[in-house]
């Protein structure tokens, strides 16, 4: 893009009445494979929200780079989460989704927002005292202290309305609304305070081990797993020892707890009785879970391969998406420079 004097927008402060649609945004980090977790409680509830939202929609490698260091893996991430948007549905024709450093005012919003946070906010961010506990915190990156910084960035930039996030992720949001009331007391209206949109019906999804499945206790299960392994890893969810011929208790199921996301309510309340009455294995309630993933995922998983064939399909969508994100990122950065005392479009923008 050269040149976005005709599409920035004029004025410099946001509407105080609006009128125009409401703006979804939201990121998922580039690491690893996507799984279940990130699906139901991030994927799933953004891509409905395009039919209401105007859905801006990104892959935070920014973020990803805290922690991957191969370009190859970065790239091939990077392709695997916006195919499995594409093939679970979201319609790129309606909503931009694009790569975060496609969009690079995204770093200096960062900065500016990096001159108005608090040490002591940083050091109360959950990842950060996580990574602390760990201990030897001296060796952690500054992109990893920072990392709420550039998250507020990510979604000031693009005067979001709500952001879809699952539970983990709610701290961060509360951090941008208090930064953006911050820059906005200070240096006067400037970014939309949004809000976190988080599905209360959601609950925190278990991987095979029980814990919080995530990606650092790799105990998670892909979306888009090739059939035979979606299959071992639903076997390999760690079940109590109570004997086939026994009753279970439903409500302490680690397949139960996955179940009930893609059972209808007749099959799920179907599966609870059979475990109360007893004679029905931890074996036979897995099977029922991998048939319904693959009842619901199995025939996007075709449209996933497809598409992870074609990367200059993926590179093209991530473009387009790029260049629409883009003259938004400028008008809201063109407002907070102003504000910071800053020319407002610098030369060669
Ligand atoms: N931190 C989020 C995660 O780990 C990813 C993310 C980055 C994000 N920037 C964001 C989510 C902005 C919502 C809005 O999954």
């Amino acid at each position: 893009m050269t040149d976005t004097t005709e599409t920035a927008p004029k004025n410099a402060t946001p509407p105080k009445v609006e009128t125009g649609p409401r703006r979804s945004l939201s990121g998922i980090k580039s690491t690893g494979h996507p799984h279940l977790g990130n699906y139901l409680g991030m994927i799933r509830p953004a891509i409905q929200l395009q039919d209401t939202h105007e859905a801006y929609y990104f892959v935070a490698d920014l973020h990803a780079l805290t922690t991957e260091r191969d370009p190859v893996a970065m790239r091939q991430q990077t392709y695997e989460i916006t195919a499995t948007f594409l093939a679970l549905g979201l319609d790129v024709e309606r909503a931009a989704f694009f790569r975060q450093s496609d969009v690079p005012e995204v770093a200096e919003l960062s900065w500016y927002l990096s001159c108005i946070v608090a040490m002591g906010e940083l050091e109360r961010a959950h990842a950060w005292k996580a990574r602390k506990d760990a201990g030897d915190e001296g060796a952690a990156v500054h992109g990893l202290f920072g990392y709420p910084v550039l998250m507020a960035a990510d979604i000031l930039l693009y005067d979001a309305h709500v952001v879809p996030v699952g539970k983990d992720q709610v701290q961060h949001v509360e951090f941008t609304r208090d930064w953006a009331n911050r820059f906005n007391h200070h240096f006067g209206e400037t970014f939309r305070v949004p809000v976190a949109g988080v599905r209360e019906d959601v609950m925190t999804i278990p991987g095979i081990d029980g814990r919080k499945m995530s990606k650092s206790y790799d105990n998670g299960i892909d979306v888009f797993m090739p059939t035979k392994k979606l299959k071992q890893r639903v076997m390999q969810i760690v079940t109590d020892s109570t004997a086939l011929e026994d009753p279970k208790d439903p409500d302490t199921s680690n397949v139960v707890a996955l179940y009930k996301y893609f059972a209808t309510p007749d099959e799920l309340a179907d599966m609870k009785a059979k475990m109360r009455a007893g004679g029905y294995g931890h074996g036979h309630a897995k099977l029922a879970l991998f048939e319904a993933l693959e009842r619901s995922l199995g025939p996007q998983r075709a449209e996933f391969d497809r598409l992870m064939a074609a990367p200059d399909h993926i590179e093209s969508v991530l473009a387009k998406g790029a260049e629409k994100a883009r003259i938004t990122a400028q008008g809201v950065l063109g407002r907070a420079r102003e504000k910071l005392g800053f020319l407002r479009r610098p030369a060669g923008r």
